[in-house]
């Protein structure tokens, strides 16, 4: 299935704008969870206001739907400035990054999505910007061709990316703060979404958003649209009031099973299981073997599958656990175990 049409997808749909826009935390203080993010944030935000000066350069790095354009706004008001936001593929010409950057008052902060996907030549103009807040501009042709440089206001870049290994160094380095967003526990889930169902004056008690929470793929995001979509069963269906049994009721008609894995998430589990039984796989045979694509896979569905522990990385590829197994209701043989003793990695 196409990934954005999938109702427990991390992309971001057209309602989600809508729905992200009200919902989402506009300060520190009301952002739920990534403790560790935050009081990182909370202590740089602190100093550079102290001293007067911009935040450093921050990369965010984490799955889709985690709250990156949310903290990004949030330092933007924290600091008092405004924020500007692009992404990688959106800027074409290096003339398109030029004109953002000497648009920019002092102080901005300037929020480039998905910025590894920005192209070398565009990205080599960050380096001067993001060090001496200068861009240097070639002016004229052939040999009488000139650089000038242009002076930027002091400004904050701040780079969001699934991944800080997709960052070519020299940009990954520029980061003065580096920090990983990583998929919530369920009981920040549940919070996220009491605290969502008062803003949309959804009535849901603690049964019903513990059930949303839990099939939310640790993704606040989707359990923003879970939400959204139990309330159209509960209020269609039901007296509007959302409890476990409705909140099962829903999700099970949308094919989300108890811990929020779709159809896609078990056609790639059963293909593992099935093409591969007994051997780890590679994520590109896996890719080609189910269809989707590999940067998908590992960055919107694998992250997941490996919280909840039925996917191991392994240094030979990517290994079925007999918890997935058990998930699915199949037998698990003992040589499925030992090969994973055998290869797994960390931990
Ligand atoms: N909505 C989406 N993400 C959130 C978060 N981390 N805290 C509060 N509300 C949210």
């Amino acid at each position: 299935m196409d990934n954005d049409n999938r109702i427990v997808t991390t992309m971001e749909r057209n309602e989600d704008l809508e729905n992200e826009n009200n919902l989402r935390p506009k300060w520190l203080s009301e952002y739920i969870g990534q403790e560790k993010v935050k009081n990182q944030l909370d202590i740089y935000i602190k100093a550079a206001k102290q001293r007067h000066e911009p935040l450093d350069h921050t990369l965010l790095y984490g799955p889709p739907g985690l709250g990156k354009t949310t903290l990004a706004n949030i330092i933007g008001n924290e600091m008092g400035v405004n924020v500007k936001i692009t992404s990688g593929p959106a800027i074409e010409r290096q003339g398109d990054l030029a004109s953002i950057l000497t648009n920019l008052s002092e102080g901005d902060v300037l929020f480039i999505d998905e910025i590894h996907r920005l192209n070398r030549s565009i990205e080599e103009i960050l380096y001067p910007a993001m060090e001496d807040f200068a861009i240097d501009i070639i002016i004229g042709k052939g040999p009488t061709a000139r650089s000038v440089r242009l002076d930027l206001p002091k400004f904050t870049l701040i780079g969001a990316t699934t991944r800080a290994g997709l960052l070519t160094s020299p940009l990954r380095d520029r980061f003065g703060v580096i920090l990983n967003l990583e998929l919530y526990g369920i009981d920040d889930l549940i919070k996220i979404v009491n605290r969502s169902a008062g803003i949309l004056n959804v009535q849901i008690d603690k049964s019903g958003s513990t059930e949303i929470g839990r099939r939310s793929r640790g993704t606040p995001r989707i359990a923003n649209r879970l939400l959204k979509r139990v309330r159209d069963y509960a209020q269609v269906l039901e007296n509007g009031y959302i409890n476990s049994q409705i909140s099962n009721d829903a999700l099970n008609l949308m094919e989300i099973d108890d811990l929020g894995l779709d159809r896609t998430d078990r056609k790639i589990l059963l293909t593992m299981i099935e093409s591969f039984p007994n051997r780890p796989v590679g994520l590109d045979t896996l890719a080609v073997t189910t269809g989707e694509d590999k940067n998908t896979l590992e960055d919107v569905y694998e992250p997941y599958l490996i919280r909840i522990g039925f996917i191991n990385r392994t240094q030979r590829g990517r290994l079925v656990t007999k918890k997935a197994y058990d998930h699915l209701g199949l037998f698990y043989s003992q040589d499925e175990e030992n090969e994973q003793i055998e290869f797994k990695v960390g931990e």
